[in-house]
């Protein structure tokens, strides 16, 4: 399945902010929670984009674990590079494709993770493949995605704004179903986790930039969606009247986003 998406930073950053300030949880708590990392590991991270997890994890093992990065795109590589100089963390960033051989040796990991990003893969049993030819015998891969429960108010707005079918997702249309059966075709052992995580916001606003955030044309994702130049402003305009009702009729707007979390075994 050739997926034509490419994830910016400003968009990228901005939900990562929205997350953080009116989520009623910590998804980096949960996650560290549940994978029980241990100093001294050798950790990749791939799909990592401007490094959020490799940072959450140098800072939960103290800086004591050998923690690579691996991204396809330069920008989000180059801002992660940026980051790591700033905070002198020392760990490693580098070009890696999903639809493309890692660049590294087999068995060289204790610990692989996978954040919202392997169903941007084209092959996704040829990637998983490879996620567990690098791990050692008994290492583990997280992987974390949207289920397909996940932010359900968001699309019920869109739909009603709209009248517009949403376009098929690569990440909650497939993530509990083929990537997970992937998954376990792979490797000995997959335990599911589920993380509920309820946005609350008290005006439009953050909700309206998380939207265009997420709906923003330069990532690709919902081209289909836009049939016209000025389509995208006219969709922001009726999400914004539609919001402003809800918002009027609620008292506030709740986005629940609903995560899977699944950690396998080789
Ligand atoms: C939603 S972002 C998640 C980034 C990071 N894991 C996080 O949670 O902040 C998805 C990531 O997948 C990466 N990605 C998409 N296609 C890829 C590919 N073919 N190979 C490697 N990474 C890819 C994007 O560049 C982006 O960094």
């Amino acid at each position: 399945m050739k997926i034509d998406y490419r994830e910016t930073t400003n968009d990228l950053l901005k939900r990562i902010d929205i997350h953080s300030q009116y989520g009623s949880k910590n998804i980096d708590e949960w996650m560290l929670d549940i994978i029980k990392l241990q100093k001294g590991m050798k950790i990749l991270d791939v799909g990592c984009g401007a490094g959020k997890q490799c940072f959450s994890y140098h800072q939960f093992l103290d800086g004591e674990a050998n923690i690579t990065g691996g991204d396809v795109n330069l920008e989000l590589l180059s801002q992660a590079k940026l980051e790591n100089e700033k905070r002198g963390t020392g760990m490693e960033f580098l070009e890696l494709d999903f639809n493309k051989k890692f660049p590294m040796e087999d068995n060289q990991f204790d610990f692989e993770s996978c954040c919202f990003a392997i169903y941007y893969a084209e092959d996704i049993p040829y990637t998983i493949r490879e996620m567990h030819r690098v791990l050692k015998q008994c290492g583990r891969l997280f992987s974390s995605g949207p289920m397909p429960e996940n932010k359900q108010f968001f699309y019920e707005i869109i739909r009603e704004a709209t009248g517009k079918e949403i376009p098929p997702m690569p990440g909650s249309s497939r993530y509990s179903s083929q990537i997970l059966d992937a998954m376990k075709s792979t490797f000995s052992k997959v335990d599911v986790h589920v993380f509920e995580n309820p946005l609350v916001f008290e005006s439009v606003e953050p909700f309206l930039a998380y939207t265009r955030a997420s709906l923003s044309e330069d990532r690709k994702l919902w081209g289909s969606f836009f049939e016209t130049k000025d389509d995208f402003e006219n969709i922001m305009n009726a999400i914004t009247v539609t919001s402003e009702k809800r918002l009027k009729q609620d008292g506030k707007l709740i986005m629940t986003k609903v995560v899977g979390g699944f950690i396998a075994t080789k």
